[in-house]
């Protein structure tokens, strides 16, 4: 694991999509999953800026979902469906055939838990994976207590999850379960970079990097994996301790 420390959001989010762009650039035909959220929004729109500047080619890419709200429709603002076709499918022109995300409207969830976990694997694993940490420590809906060697599956989110959740919502929201990629598939991606801005998330982020690996902390399992790289701004390092790691 590697640690970046960037002065501010901006200059995180502008390398975070150098990243993406390098490996598209590099990999046409790369798997991508590619989390929503307030902290890779910036991320994305440099994404589209760059990849429209620098004509690179996403016709060949596979996007995976890394997670959903069950129950919420893809025609609703706060779904990541809603965000991610908002963000990147449309203005990167993605056809159909390249986008697979939980379909959490599903009778059935598990069965849409088995299709993402063989469609990840046809396609030979994720080259790039793209995740944010939650005010809790989650990695997509990877709540605290996961178990390690999951795959998909369907979760109850945390109390913190569902009240942290509703800032993506126009109107208050019944957030009760997600569906999400597990933290097996995290330790299998080929990449993966883990996104924090802001002070909010100092606190949580110096636990994640600083205290034991545990999945009482999911976020805490990206010191497990040899090619991650978490990207910070200088508010979201603030605590901490150990200074080892040089700003950018
Ligand atoms: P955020 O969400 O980017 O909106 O802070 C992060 C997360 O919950 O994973």
């Amino acid at each position: 694991m590697e640690v970046s420390i960037y002065k501010d959001h901006d200059t995180l989010s502008s390398h975070a999509a150098g990243e993406i762009i390098g490996m598209v650039a590099r990999k046409p035909d790369a798997v991508l999953c590619l989390a929503t959220g307030d902290t890779p929004r910036l991320t994305y729109s440099l994404v589209v800026q760059q990849a429209t500047a620098r004509k690179v080619d996403f016709t060949r890419c596979t996007f995976i979902g890394l997670d959903e709200w069950v129950g919420i429709s893809p025609e609703n603002e706060g779904s990541c469906h809603y965000f991610l076709r908002h963000h990147i499918f449309a203005p990167l022109q993605i056809a159909p055939h390249q986008i697979h995300l939980f379909n959490a409207l599903s009778g059935d969830l598990a069965g849409e838990c088995g299709l993402m976990n063989r469609v990840v694997k046809q396609r030979g694993g994720i080259d790039l994976m793209l995740v944010g940490i939650g005010m809790n420590g989650h990695i997509g809906f990877n709540e605290p207590g996961v178990a390690p060697d999951q795959y998909a599956h369907v979760v109850t989110l945390d109390e913190g999850t569902r009240t942290v959740g509703q800032k993506y919502f126009r109107e208050q929201t019944v957030l009760t379960e997600g569906i999400t990629l597990g933290l097996k598939h995290v330790l299998e991606a080929e990449k993966v970079l883990l996104l924090a801005n802001g002070v909010k998330k100092a606190e949580v982020v110096r636990r994640a990097l600083e205290e034991e690996v545990t999945t009482a902390l999911p976020a805490s399992i990206i010191r497990k994996h040899a090619n991650s790289r978490v990207m910070l701004d200088e508010p979201a390092a603030s605590a901490l301790t150990r200074g080892e790691t040089k700003s950018r």
